[in-house]
């Protein structure tokens, strides 16, 4: 790293006067995450200190357990983003619908959607977690907003980004020009630029899935995977190294780090959705960057930043990574759907 320590402020600042695509509702928009994400990272470090561990003894709206730390983290970013006037309403993976900023605050020009706490079963086991976030532009210019507002393609973000609450506190970001990464000075307490331009190798030999759930995958998946486990003797001519945190944004990290491909693929547990990963706070922030950094996302057939969302809470299957691999993935559905 060079000697000079650049600030997340002061890249945004510099961002916006070189490409002048960070207006400064904006810019106020990604420093309050950036700072909420802080205090997220304070919570999850004090652990069992903090009394910060553990369910907390409720369901979201898609039926699952919230931990404490699912809960603590929603309430931060939502304080946190509510009075600066940069926000006219928030959606989040633990609330069943949007939060419209009280009129007792300025209404502004952008809708923020967060996973406030990806990884949730990994918190107890103090294993990588994180906060994932997508901004898109209130298109409407009405006061009034609704659910629809955000129903718009992950194409349209103007920011994405995550933080990752690992062995070291990493906030990445893309506002549609590469994708940096910032790390955590605790003892200053301040986001230093430590990446820009982070680019994703388009081959890989390294690939991540839930492999327990294989008797469920449907053909071209099993397919693919079969393919990597058969190694240097088999069609792929290579042997592949497989990882599975179980955290979105570990895994993605990764994958922004050193290559890879991640899949969360629609399988035959639950016929009816589209996959587990969410559209709005999961797959399309994700998917924002890793295009951003060179990388390929896809549903296994179409390109997920075109999908046209139809609720908040919308599920999808996810292929994303290296971008021959996730090519080729996409190919054997192609190929398998033609021959149905
Ligand atoms: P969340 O904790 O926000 O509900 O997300 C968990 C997601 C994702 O982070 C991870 O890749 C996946 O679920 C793990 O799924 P398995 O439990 O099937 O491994
Ligand atoms: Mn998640
Ligand atoms: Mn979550």
């Amino acid at each position: 790293m060079s000697s000079k320590r650049i600030s997340l402020t002061q890249y945004l600042v510099e961002q916006q006067r070189e490409h002048g695509h960070i207006p400064g509702q904006l810019r106020l928009l990604i420093e309050v995450v950036a700072r909420a994400c802080k205090r997220i990272a304070i919570q999850v470090n004090k652990g069992e200190l903090g009394d910060v561990l553990g369910t907390a003894g409720s369901e979201n709206v898609q039926g699952e357990v919230q931990k404490k730390l699912d809960i603590i983290a929603n309430e931060v970013l939502i304080e946190a983003n509510e009075w600066g006037g940069h926000l006219a309403a928030m959606g989040s993976e633990e609330m069943d619908s949007i939060h419209v900023v009280p009129n007792r605050y300025p209404q502004g020009e952008y809708l923020l959607l967060f996973d406030p706490l990806d990884g949730s079963s990994n918190i107890d086991v103090n294993v990588s977690i994180g906060t994932i976030f997508s901004v898109l532009r209130k298109v409407n210019n009405q006061r009034g907003i609704s659910e629809e507002d955000f129903l718009q393609p992950g194409k349209q973000q103007a920011a994405a980004g995550y933080c990752i609450y690992g062995p070291q506190t990493t906030l990445v970001l893309t506002v549609g020009d590469g994708v940096a990464m910032f790390t955590l000075d605790r003892e200053q307490g301040s986001w230093v630029l430590t990446q820009e331009n982070v680019q994703i190798p388009a081959d890989t030999k390294e690939f991540a899935i839930n492999m327990s759930n294989m008797r469920h995958w449907d053909a071209p998946v099993k397919r693919y995977i079969d393919e990597c486990l058969a190694g240097k003797e088999g069609p792929r001519g290579k042997d592949f190294n497989m990882r599975w945190i179980a955290s979105m944004v570990a895994d993605v990290h990764r994958i922004l780090t050193r290559g890879g491909i991640f899949m969360y693929p629609w399988d035959k547990r639950e016929p009816e959705k589209a996959g587990k990963l969410r559209l709005m706070y999961e797959a399309n922030p994700m998917g924002f960057l890793v295009e951003q950094a060179g990388g390929m996302v896809t549903n296994g057939r179409q390109r997920i930043l075109d999908l046209q969302p139809t609720k908040l809470h919308e599920r999808v299957a996810v292929v994303l990574g290296s971008k021959n691999e996730v090519e080729r993935v996409t190919c054997y559905h192609l190929e398998a759907d033609k021959q149905a």
